[in-house]
């Protein structure tokens, strides 16, 4: 601990939402690993935390005044823009977001940010109705496309609200803020992926026959987390969305957990939002789920031998999904066959509109499901290029080599 940040001075603003609270945590996990962190608050933040909780934990002097001669002939608004290596607002509240997008400088932090030529991280956190509306998406993309690489946007998460209310606009967790601010720092010397977000699927999927009983298949997940490992290594925002399994989540990645097709499906469309982005879909997901999934157990009949006929029907395509998005991303598939591995592979690549496929032979059981190896080829419109058997974690970094040599 403590080596990724040493030195970095990382200016923390902070706005006026339900999840100010949770900037106390993210504030000591950046002191812990050695960063230098001063915090700007706008008024409405210190309604939810008082200046002198985050002046205990910074060690620094809050900066909350635009207006203050005593702050100003102290270190000064041009003073503190110029000063931090990265600005990080978390949580950025939608008001916040539009004076943002506006160019406004009404107060110290706005003011700062409209100043500044650091790379600026904002952790949205609001009402999912709030972050959904499209005014404040349009001021999303109005920063996205005004500020381009100089600004990274990480999360929100999804899930239960302080309000009650279930989506998007959480603010994703301190600890997870606090990897991608590693990982930005990380990156800032070598990295093949800077500034690049990478969603990528992994593990199996689970559709459900009844409340007690599922179709799956025996995919570990080992392969896309060993992708999302190498992917953050590289410096890459990277979110996981994740069929059920037994792994950990690598450092510095975001993970979306998901059971079903469909559900993977809506995870992976609300992460991928610009051509820019780079989508590995290495999830095992099932073609096919049971057309009914029974409220209740099904029930065994009396009698031996009798038969039971499931229906099944056709689950959507991810991947060929994302690839037929307008200004879809940098898409990778994976073909996993059990014969005729390559031509399966290409016809594959052709029909879902990939930009590359990695094509796996899953009939050797040493290598593909569920094993510490694999072996693959990797498949692009001009190239085919064979990464012989390897552990699961080096053969990532190879296929990201790879993918990052065809951006
Ligand atoms: O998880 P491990 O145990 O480590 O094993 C790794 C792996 C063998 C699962 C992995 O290397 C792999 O091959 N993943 C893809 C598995 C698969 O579903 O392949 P497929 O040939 O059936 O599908 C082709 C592509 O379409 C894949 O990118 C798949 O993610 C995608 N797909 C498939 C069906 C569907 N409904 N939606 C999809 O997006």
């Amino acid at each position: 601990m403590g080596a990724k940040l040493a030195g970095k001075k990382i200016l923390l603003g902070i706005t006026g939402g339900i999840a100010a609270y949770k900037a106390a945590e993210l504030c000591r996990y950046l002191t812990k690993e050695d960063a230098e962190v001063r915090v700007v608050m706008t008024v409405g933040a210190q309604q939810f935390i008082t200046p002198l909780t985050m002046q205990a934990l910074s060690g620094n002097p809050v900066h909350t005044e635009l207006l203050d001669p005593e702050a100003e002939a102290g270190m000064g608004h041009i003073e503190l823009a110029k000063w931090a290596d990265l600005i990080l607002v978390a949580p950025a509240t939608a008001d916040f977001i539009a004076r943002y997008a506006a160019g406004m400088a009404g107060d110290l932090l706005n003011t700062i940010l409209l100043a500044t030529t650091s790379h600026v991280m904002i952790a949205p956190a609001m009402n999912q109705a709030m972050w959904l509306n499209q005014l404040t998406q349009r001021n999303i993309n109005t920063l996205k496309s005004a500020l381009g690489d100089c600004l990274g946007i990480v999360g929100p998460d999804k899930g239960e609200q302080a309000c009650g209310d279930v989506g998007p606009g959480r603010m994703i967790e301190p600890i997870d803020i606090c990897d991608y601010v590693k990982s930005f720092f990380s990156v800032e010397t070598s990295s093949l992926l800077a500034h690049r977000k990478v969603v990528i699927s992994a593990g199996p999927t689970q559709e459900a026959l009844d409340p007690v009983r599922y179709i799956s298949n025996h995919s570990s997940g080992k392969m896309g987390y060993a992708l999302a490992a190498s992917c953050a290594k590289e410096g890459a925002e990277v979110v996981l969305v994740s069929g059920p399994t037994k792994l950990e989540t690598p450092k510095g990645v975001r993970r979306l957990d998901v059971l079903s097709a469909i559900d993977m499906k809506d995870a992976v469309l609300s992460q991928i939002d610009s051509p820019k982005d780079i989508f590995i879909s290495c999830a095992a997901v099932a073609d096919y789920r049971p057309q009914i999934a029974q409220q209740t157990k099904i029930k065994k009949k009396p009698g031996e031998g009798e038969i039971m006929t499931i229906t099944l029907e056709q689950n959507p395509d991810i991947v060929a999904t994302v690839a037929s998005k307008e200004n879809k991303p940098f898409t990778v598939g994976f073909a996993a066959e059990t014969n005729d591995v390559l031509a399966y592979a290409r016809d594959k690549l052709q029909r879902k509109n990939l930009d590359m496929i990695i094509a796996n032979d899953v009939s050797n059981p040493e290598i593909g499901f569920n094993s510490d190896h694999n072996a693959a080829w990797v498949l692009t419109a001009s190239e085919e290029k064979v990464l012989p058997k390897q552990s699961k974690d080096s053969l990532a970094d190879e296929l990201v080599r790879e993918i990052a040599r065809h951006l």
